[in-house]
């Protein structure tokens, strides 16, 4: 039986789209069931309107309280009965409450533990490093703590701006995303401490090499 997703999102939704592309395929083992955002107008909730897939909002400047608006979240993320909530650029953090109920996997465009928070494109070139790139991870309470489940490394152009590697990021943390989340679906996964097991064999599998970056094969 399929996997049901949650995909939620702040902005574009350019990975949703490629998770909702890639669950189209029966073979993938994971269906997105809806896609939610914390402000209207988002744009990937048109994406997933023109998928037939169910999108929704919980605006966060409608509620005075954090805490309101995670209880509104819970109620919605509850009514869809995710196997697991994807958190594809959605630029909020989710209290306890929702991650004690679902399992959250986020999408960080950098290596983390480098570079945490909701600038790490624009932190990553300030810092200056030659490499950077993407992280899939389990959320927990921290802000980009959880433990990691891959990542993928992209070098930084000296002539880059946070637009330009922040494009080079995202073509393919995209993919990783879709790869991730199709595994986790067709393998399960076991936690310990912080290692992440893809699969009932208890041991970390060999990442597909398909996204990584052109420049790092
Ligand atoms: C992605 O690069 C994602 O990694 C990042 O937001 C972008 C959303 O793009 N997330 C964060 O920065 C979370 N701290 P998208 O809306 O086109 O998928």
């Amino acid at each position: 039986m399929s996997s049901r997703v949650v995909v939620l999102i702040s902005g574009a939704g350019s990975n949703a789209a490629a998770l909702l592309e890639a669950a189209a395929d029966p073979g993938f083992g994971a269906s997105v069931v809806a896609v939610g955002a914390d402000r209207y107008g988002a744009g990937g909730l048109d994406l997933a309107r023109q998928a037939g897939v169910e999108a929704f909002t919980v605006p966060f400047a409608d509620y005075g309280d954090r805490g309101d608006w995670n209880a509104a979240l819970i109620e919605r993320l509850d009514a869809y009965r995710p196997d697991l909530v994807v958190s594809a650029g959605f630029m909020r953090i989710l209290g306890a409450e929702v991650l004690e109920r679902h399992t959250v996997v986020n999408i960080h465009p950098a290596l983390l533990p480098a570079f945490p928070g909701a600038h790490a494109v624009r932190d990553a070139l300030a810092y200056g490093v030659a490499i950077t790139g993407a992280t899939v991870h389990f959320a927990d309470s921290g802000v980009d703590t959880g433990p990691v489940i891959d990542q993928v490394a992209v070098r930084v152009d000296p002539r880059d701006d946070t637009a330009s590697l922040h494009e080079r990021i995202k073509s393919v943390e995209r993919r990783m995303l879709v790869e991730v989340v199709g595994r986790l679906a067709r393998e399960g996964w076991s936690v310990q401490g912080r290692q992440v097991r893809l699969g009932g064999s208890g041991t970390r599998q060999t990442p597909s090499t398909e996204y990584v970056a052109e420049e790092n094969r």
